[in-house]
């Protein structure tokens, strides 16, 4: 499948070719990745990517356009028929691109925003000081309660009463629980703000049914393609009709160039592919395999934050364990598991460090394991925290973790490339 690549840059060759190994022989539990299709990958690959269509469909500054037209037309209607969108843009590049056209759609220099703390959960583009959110808006967060660990809206709806933002932000990257859309929308009215929500993470599962869906609430709704929903890398934008025009001509010309038709032609095969009914019950074993690694490792010792989960994704605090997330991360790196460090509520640790784990189910979902399975990553979990990063020890679990990873193959179609 490789055979031009091998022969012109054989360095750039032996990188995709071992990388594909490694996601082969590893257990993938870094909750913001997946596995695509090989539709996805062939979309991605083709000629599409020669192509420049700087405007939208049937009004672009470039002749020749009639079949990326065809291809961003249809990304555009399945998006809208998938999520039941008013208005949809495909064209983000990324995730980050998605939510800054959004920023800048519904709010002047320095207006004031309130979203989610990164510590409990929330993404840099949700008012980081390093990031453009952080530097352009005053930001104002919300954590979650102390004892539970799960959103308290009242707790939000003081927040939003004393500081009046413009807009509040909800989504995160590293939040286990459902997240209550209507509560949102109706703490947004009380105060006259925007709600702006970025799925990112549980696109997938909304697609499928598997967590509520927020586009019936909020003014703008903004994803990723690559996590849940199993797409390309990229970004794509939701929003009321009324901010459609805006949201398009911020990503173009505002922010972007030309679109990458390629990746744009991918999301449209993604969100087919997300139509299915076996992409449903996909959504759904996905949640029941988080539920069962968070159980089984709490099972085991392990305290999960929360208690528990409801989505793709658990957090795993490792604080009576006596490691940091960044020293078991590399211990199960060395054991072939890959995670992220990730802060837990009320971290103690810096983001450098961290008290805490994030582990995702998505990705060894789409390799067919289950909940057997998961027990038996939790094992490996266990293991591989206990051993203290001693050689011998990861290599009993690593040889674990190879046969376990052999039983579901990833890509045979890729062998031999
Ligand atoms: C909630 C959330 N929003 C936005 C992003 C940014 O996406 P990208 O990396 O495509 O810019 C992420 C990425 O992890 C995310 O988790």
């Amino acid at each position: 499948m490789m055979r031009h690549i091998k022969n012109t840059d054989p360095e750039i060759y032996s990188a995709v070719k071992n990388e594909i190994k490694r996601q082969e022989e590893n257990l993938e539990l870094i909750a913001s990745e997946n596995f695509t299709s090989l539709a996805v990958m062939e979309a991605q690959g083709s000629v599409l990517t020669n192509k420049y269509a700087e405007g939208y469909p049937r009004a672009r500054w470039y002749g020749g356009c009639g079949n990326v037209d065809a291809a961003e037309t249809i990304a555009i209607e399945r998006a809208k028929e998938l999520f039941k969108a008013e208005h949809v843009n495909v064209q983000a590049h990324s995730g980050s691109q998605a939510n800054m056209a959004v920023y800048f759609t519904a709010l002047k220099y320095k207006d004031k925003v309130l979203a989610l703390d990164l510590a409990c959960g929330g993404h840099l583009t949700h008012g980081h000081p390093h990031n453009f959110s952080g530097m352009f808006y005053k930001v104002f967060t919300y954590g979650v309660d102390r004892k539970t660990e799960f959103l308290d809206y009242d707790h939000i709806r003081n927040l939003a009463r004393r500081h009046k933002p413009k807009m509040i932000l909800a989504g995160a990257s590293a939040y286990p629980r459902i997240m209550d859309f209507k509560q949102f929308r109706k703490i947004c009215d009380e105060v006259g703000a925007y709600l702006f929500v970025d799925m990112a993470h549980i696109a997938g599962l909304v697609a499928a049914g598997a967590h509520p869906s927020p586009v019936p609430y909020a003014d703008f709704v903004t994803s990723t393609t690559h996590k849940t929903l199993r797409g390309p890398r990229g970004g794509f934008i939701i929003c009321k009709r009324e901010f459609g025009k805006k949201i398009d001509s911020l990503i173009f010309p505002g922010l972007q160039g030309g679109p990458l038709m390629h990746v744009i032609a991918a999301k449209a095969v993604a969100f087919k592919e997300a139509m299915s009914p076996q992409f449903k019950k996909y959504q759904q074993q996905i949640v029941k395999n988080s539920r069962q690694l968070a159980h089984s490792l709490s099972g085991k010792g392990l305290r999960i934050v929360s208690g528990g989960t409801d989505t793709h994704l658990l957090l795993v605090d490792l604080t009576q364990k006596g490691i940091s997330g960044r020293d078991a991360s590399w211990i199960l790196e060395g054991a072939g598991i890959t995670v992220n460090k990730n802060l837990i509520p009320f971290d103690k640790k810096s983001p450098a460090v961290t008290s805490g784990i994030r582990l995702g189910t998505a990705a060894v979902t789409t390799r067919g394991m289950k909940e057997a399975q998961m027990q038996k990553i939790a094992g490996f979990i266990r293991e591989a925290i206990d051993s203290n990063g001693g050689y011998e020890g990861l290599e009993k679990i690593r040889r674990k973790v190879l046969a376990l990873a052999k039983k579901f193959p990833l890509y045979p179609e890729l062998k031999g490339s």
